[in-house]
Parts: structure tokens; C-alpha cells; sequence
């Protein structure tokens, strides 16, 4: 059905002005100043978004959905998390594939697919990790991206598990440069934590108030040191995910000073949430363990200075949902054994549009910028996606800035038994989400068709 949007703000991330928007063939077909209704097609869909935003649909660069880790599966499936995210208004995911060691990439590729397929709700894409590298994978890689998945994952964390060899990481950033693949990279050093963690743990300091410190900011600098050095080497283009903290940012912007081809990714939580978290009673701190791990609060002004200043470019969420009950208490005897993740999908864009746009810390560009166009530009989607432009794929997202009201767990669609923003005031809400032109989510409620995401083929563009 046509969809005609009526009277809004219309936002990207460098312009701000009111327009009618028409939708028809999924994609974005006409923006001008009014479009006369009675001249469309009967069946029009109408929205009226007087007093409201109109932004290009929310890209999450940074999610996890089917991820077996340390020892479990996270709680949410394609249904769950598409309903999240879109209930939140975001309209397209970039799920990272995250195989076992042993596991062959094509077949770990399929399962992936597999997962989203009649299931996703929202356009999705995915990163596809590196965890070894002989030479037997290389055409399994290659194939994977001719299949529209122009970009790789490594861990340089979580040893004996996602990491891999500086042998392995060299070869695969050599693959990259040559396929115009840009390397996203989990920045910490593996072999550091280890240590820290077996000192910890030796010395009965096992409770999750303890996750930081067995990976401070240094660890995560050295990280971010390496993969950029490994780029420098093989010119091959770096993506820093989770950054969390100042001195690893610095990291980044000193090679990027020295000519090394590096993109910076912010989180949610590590936006709004600090260390002291982790620190909560009664394991409450569980809920609030992922890695790198919450900092202390000086660091949230740098991550919020560098996306202002568009050092660091995208905030993704991380979305890694694990239940209070059931999952994260399998770490009551050593945070070592706590899944690792905070589930925030739902929450990430009215998160910064209350603590980014609503104290002035971003203006609502930069929060179009950080949480779409530059997802969108990066990864090879735009301007299908990220963009308001006739031709665009026709995902919208109508906000209501004036909506009070609080975060609640009740009101979420993940299966996470928790969040980690329970009853905290926030301000906006997405009014009416639409994927490909049709309508998905309503005033914080999914209203639409699981099964109707479609899996985006992505370009290479990092050559
Ligand atoms: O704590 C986190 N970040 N969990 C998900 C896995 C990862 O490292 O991205
Ligand atoms: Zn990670
Ligand atoms: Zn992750």
C-alpha cells in the first residue's frame, strides 16, 4: 500500500526541513513541500506527523542474535530482537556471525542466514568473523563476500575462544584489503585478561564488581594499537567496535593521524552507563557485565565529545541478551564465567535522543549521523539505507519528541528477563516505524509482518 507521511521535520544528517513524504514500491518515490492526498491512489496509508521528526530508518552496525559464547545461547531469535528493534526504531541490523573455532565459514555463513530467514522482521545484514585463517578458508571467504557481505569480524579478545593468531589476523587483513572488505575489530588484548582474570580469581576477587578491572582502558588501548597496526601493514581498512574508553579512542586518532584507514563505533551503554554498575548487589552487577566493560563516567564526555566532533562515527548497541536468571548467574562463582552483554536494541535511540540531543550533547544530525547515515555509508548500504532521498529504500521512523515516560522491562520485546534501564525517564519515541514503506511499529508496540525482512546485499567500497 502507498504510504503518504504528512507535515513532518524532516532530519538526516545534514538537513532539516518540512516536506511531505510518498512512498510507493517500497522505496521513497516523491519529497516536496505538500502532496495533495486526494490526487493519490485510494488506498494511500496517510500518517500525519505534525510536530513530530521524520529520520531515515536507525541501522544497528553492531548486534548480536544467534550467538552460542561462553557456554550458552543468548535469549533472543530474530522474531524477538526484530520486534525490539523496531518497537525502537531501528529498521536494519548488522548481526556479527560469531562460528566456533573448528566450524567452516560457509557452513557457519548458512546457519547464520538461516536464523533470519521468515523470522527477521527488519532488513538485516551481517559481519562475518575471522576466528582462523589457513589457506583452505580463503575461497569460503571470498564466496562469502561476492554474497553481499563485504565486511569481517575478529575478537582480539576471548582466548581459546573467538580469538585468533597474529599469523591468522595478518592473512585475513591481507584478504580484506584485497576484496575491498573493512575489518571490524573487538579490540582488547587476550592474553592480558587472561592473566588478570587467574590473578582475580586466585585471589578470591570473583565477584562482577571485579570484570573491570581484569580489562582496563589500557587493555582495550593496546587493542585498538594492534588492529591499527595490522591495517598500516596491510592497508586494509579497521572498524573499532565497543570503543569505550578515552585512551583507546586516542589509539585510533593517532593512526588515523598516521594515515591507517580507521572508523570509531560508540555503544549505548557504554554512552550512559559507568562502572559503578557492576558493583550493584546482590549479583545485580551480572546484568551489567559486558566487555570492554563499563568505565568510569570521564570517559562517557569523550565518547560523546568525539561523536559531536564526528571522530567517532556510528553508536550501535551491542545487543547481547543473556537472562538474569538462568545465564548470567552461571557466573555466581567467578565474573570470568558471566555471559558477556548488555541487551540494548530496543532502548539505543531513545537513549540518545534523551542524554545525546536532549542536553545538548548532539545536535538531532549528529544523531542521524551516528545512529544511521554512517552505518549506512560505511558498510556499503547507503543511500538505499540511512538516507531520506527519492530512491531510498522507504524506511522511516516518525519521533515524537514531546512522549514522556520511563524504560521497562515490561514494555521490551527481547527475551532478556531484564534492562539495564529500568525506570530511568526518557524523553521521544518512535510514533510509526515503517520498513520498505510499510508500517512495522506504533507508539513503542510491533504492528507488523515478521518475516517480511529482507536479507541486504551490501559493495564493497574499502578497496
Ligand atoms: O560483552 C559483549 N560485548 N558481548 C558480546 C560479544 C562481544 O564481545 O561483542
Ligand atoms: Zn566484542
Ligand atoms: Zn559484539
Amino acid at each position: 500500500m502507498p504510504l503518504l507521511i504528512k507535515n513532518g521535520r524532516i532530519i538526516t544528517a545534514t538537513d532539516d526541513y518540512k516536506s511531505d513524504i510518498y512512498c510507493a514500491d517500497e522505496t521513497i518515490t516523491r519529497i516536496e513541500q505538500s502532496i495533495d492526498e486526494d490526487k493519490l491512489p485510494r488506498k494511500t496509508e496517510v500518517v500525519d506527523a505534525r510536530g513530530k521528526y521524520v529520520f531515515p530508518g536507525f541501522i544497528d552496525p553492531h548486534v548480536h542474535i544467534y550467538l552460542p559464547f561462553m557456554g550458552t545461547l543468548a535469549a533472543d531469535d530474530y522474531e524477538s530482537a526484530s520486534k525490539a528493534a523496531l518497537a525502537g526504531g531501528t529498521t536494519t541490523l548488522i548481526e556479527m556471525i560469531c562460528p566456533g573455532p573448528k566450524d567452516e565459514p560457509w557452513d557457519a555463513y548458512q546457519l547464520w542466514r538461516s536464523q533470519a530467514k521468515g523470522k527477521a522482521a527488519v532488513d538485516y545484514s551481517f559481519h562475518m568473523s575471522v576466528v582462523r585463517f589457513e589457506p583452505k578458508v580463503r575461497a569460503q571467504f571470498q564466496k562469502i563476500v561476492k554474497d553481499g557481505v563485504p565486511s569481517f569480524k575478529v575478537f582480539l579478545a576471548y582466548k581459546g575462544a573467538l580469538d585468533l593468531s597474529d599469523e591468522h589476523l595478518y592473512a585475513a587483513m591481507t584478504l580484506a584489503k584485497s576484496q575491498g572488505v573493512i575489518m571490524t575489530s573487538h579490540c582488547e588484548n587476550a592474553e592480558a585478561i587472561d592473566a588478570m582474570q587467574r590473578a582475580l580469581v586466585g585471589s578470591a576477587r570473583t565477584g562482577p564488581e571485579w570484570h573491570g578491572a581484569s580489562r582496563p582502558p589500557v587493555v582495550e588501548a593496546s587493542g585498538v594499537h594492534h588492529i591499527c597496526s595490522f591495517a598500516a601493514l596491510t592497508g586494509a581498512h579497521v572498524y573499532t567496535v565497543h570503543t569505550s574508553c578515552d585512551d583507546a579512542v586516542r589509539e585510533a586518532l593517532n593512526a588515523r593521524y598516521q594515515g591507517v584507514q580507521v572508523w570509531v563505533e560508540a555503544v549505548a551503554p557504554h554512552l550512559v552507563l559507568d562502572e559503578t554498575y557492576m558493583a550493584l548487589p546482590d549479583f545485580e552487577g551480572a546484568k551489567y557485565v559486558m566487555s570492554p566493560p563499563l568505565r568510569d563516567k570521564r570517559h562517557q564526555a569523550v565518547l560523546w565529545n568525539g561523536l559531536k566532533s564526528r571522530s567517532i562515527s556510528t553508536i550501535a548497541t551491542d545487543h547481547a541478551p543473556f537472562t538474569f536468571k538462568g545465564q548470567k548467574d552461571m557466573g555466581l562463582e567467578a565474573f570470568t564465567k558471566i555471559p558477556n552483554g548488555i541487551p540494548t536494541i530496543q532502548e539505543r535511540v531513545d537513549l540518545v535522543h534523551t542524554f545525546g540531543v536532549a542536553t545538548g550533547r548532539l545536535s538531532l544530525n549528529d544523531m542521524v549521523d551516528a545512529c544511521s547515515t554512517q552505518a549506512a555509508r560505511i558498510f556499503g548500504m547507503y543511500p538505499k539505507k540511512g538516507a531520506i532521498k527519492v530512491g531510498s529504500d522507504a524506511d522511516l521512523v516518525v519521533y515524537d519528541p514531546k512522549f514522556r515516560g520511563t524504560f521497562r522491562q515490561a514494555d521490551g520485546y527481547s527475551n532478556a528477563d531484564y534492562s539495564a534501564y529500568e525506570g530511568w525517564e526518557r524523553i521521544g519515541r518512535p510514533s510509526v516505524v515503517t520498513v520498505r514503506g510499510q508500517v512495522q511499529a506504533r507508539n513503542g508496540k510491533f504492528v507488523g509482518t515478521i518475516g517480511r525482512g529482507q536479507f541486504i546485499r551490501r559493495e564493497a567500497t574499502h578497496g
